[in-house]
């Protein structure tokens, strides 16, 4: 097989980056270990920055970003029992959108299917072939076993946290900076309505949570934990008095829990994002803790640089873009992990947290709250700094 950009990872980095090639008339072939079932059914995040619905708008009828998701125009952040809403129009004149992940992926893949491309399930891929370095090969087993070769003038892997691709580019499977957090999220999926129109961010003496929505009729919220916990070890009674602990001065509306998982924090960034003809973007080249919700919108800014510097490569034979592309994308990547890393270290309780750390986190809090420019910060990371 030969292909102008062969893709590894069908998630949000590697469908959207498919569809903006194609729609410049280059071919790619997209293929993924997963079934496309458990690709669209893996619950992840649900917050889009203001950008990344905007360059989802260019699938056409086939983002429901604008019509199934809902905007959101602040979040609230609560500590000492008060709730301070942050007003994101007002600040920034931009908003983010309630549309989770694995509605943008069913998105992508229909837009992929729609437009006739090559997109693979059950692929897994078993090492990249750098012997000609102008023209990589992905070598893989497909889904009934056969062996296969993807010859191509770029390779690029969007294939997670345990990329493949990431050795090729930074010659080990650890090669970056990592960063380990001593607490998890205990994330739930319930039927209720919501408990508050906006999401609120609460930090309290028992440590954060987060109260986020699905729908009208199904809620998602998580609350601060041991990363050891046992998500099946407490009982319904037990989530919901640790997650309304979380939240003093609001009362959650209660209903069924249906799912149940415990969500590790770290953070990491690629000592590279690449080498001669092949990159790495989102998770396979960094991940970010939860807190703040960077982690697709980097995936789909790396792809918004990388689109434009393979057409410039590829159709012109310039080489300027794809020589820039990994200092320009580390710059926002640095910026979303400090945020995150902000986010996170505000909010989030440490059992070695000392009555001084305790006081001065308030005193934090309260800085953001009572300035707009500490406002304004958050409001310009949350919805999303300008994309290339
Ligand atoms: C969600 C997750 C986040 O990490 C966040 O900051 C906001 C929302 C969510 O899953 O809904």
């Amino acid at each position: 097989l030969r292909t102008p950009v062969a893709i590894v990872g069908a998630g949000p980095a590697g469908l959207l980056l498919a569809h903006l090639l194609d729609e410049h008339g280059i071919d790619s072939i997209v293929v993924d270990l997963r079934t496309r079932g458990e690709i669209e059914s893996t619950i992840r995040a649900g917050i889009l920055e203001q950008g990344t619905v905007e360059l989802l708008d260019r699938l056409g009828e086939h983002s429901r970003a604008r019509t199934v998701g809902h905007r959101h125009d602040g979040i609230e952040l609560r500590f000492e029992g008060e709730g301070h809403r942050i007003d994101f129009p007002a600040l920034t004149g931009r908003s983010a959108w309630l549309y989770p992940q694995h509605e943008v992926l069913k998105d992508l893949i229909a837009a992929r299917v729609a437009a006739g491309q090559d997109l693979r399930f059950g692929v897994t891929v078993t090492g990249i072939d750098e012997s000609s370095p102008e023209r990589p090969r992905v070598l893989a087993t497909d889904a009934d076993g056969e062996e296969l070769a993807i010859e191509a003038d770029f390779v690029v892997g969007a294939d997670g946290s345990r990329s493949v691709v990431r050795p090729s580019v930074v010659g080990s499977s650890q090669g970056g900076y990592f960063r380990e957090y001593p607490f998890a999220w205990f994330g739930i999926l319930c039927e209720a309505p919501p408990s508050s129109d906006e999401l609120i961010y609460s930090n309290s003496p028992d440590g954060f949570a987060l109260i986020s929505q699905r729908s009208e009729t199904v809620q998602r919220m998580y609350f601060q934990c041991d990363p050891e916990l046992d998500p099946a070890s407490l009982s319904e009674a037990e989530v919901w008095e640790n997650m309304q602990k979380r939240v003093p001065g609001t009362t959650l509306i209660e209903g069924p829990i249906f799912q149940r998982d415990v969500l590790r924090f770290r953070s990491f960034v690629a000592h590279g994002m690449r080498k001669n003809q092949i990159a790495i973007i989102g998770d396979a080249a960094h991940t970010v803790p939860p807190t703040g919700a960077k982690g697709m919108n980097l995936a789909v800014a790396d792809v918004a640089l990388l689109h434009v510097a393979l057409r410039a490569l590829l159709q012109e034979n310039d080489a300027r873009l794809i020589d820039a592309f990994e200092e320009r994308a580390m710059q926002r990547i640095w910026k979303a992990q400090h945020f995150s890393w902000w986010m996170t270290t505000m909010l989030h309780v440490t059992d070695d947290a000392s009555d001084f750390d305790r006081r001065r986190q308030l005193g934090e809090l309260r800085s953001v709250v009572e300035s707009t420019a500490g406002q304004t910060y958050l409001a310009e990371a949350y919805t999303g700094w300008p994309l290339a």
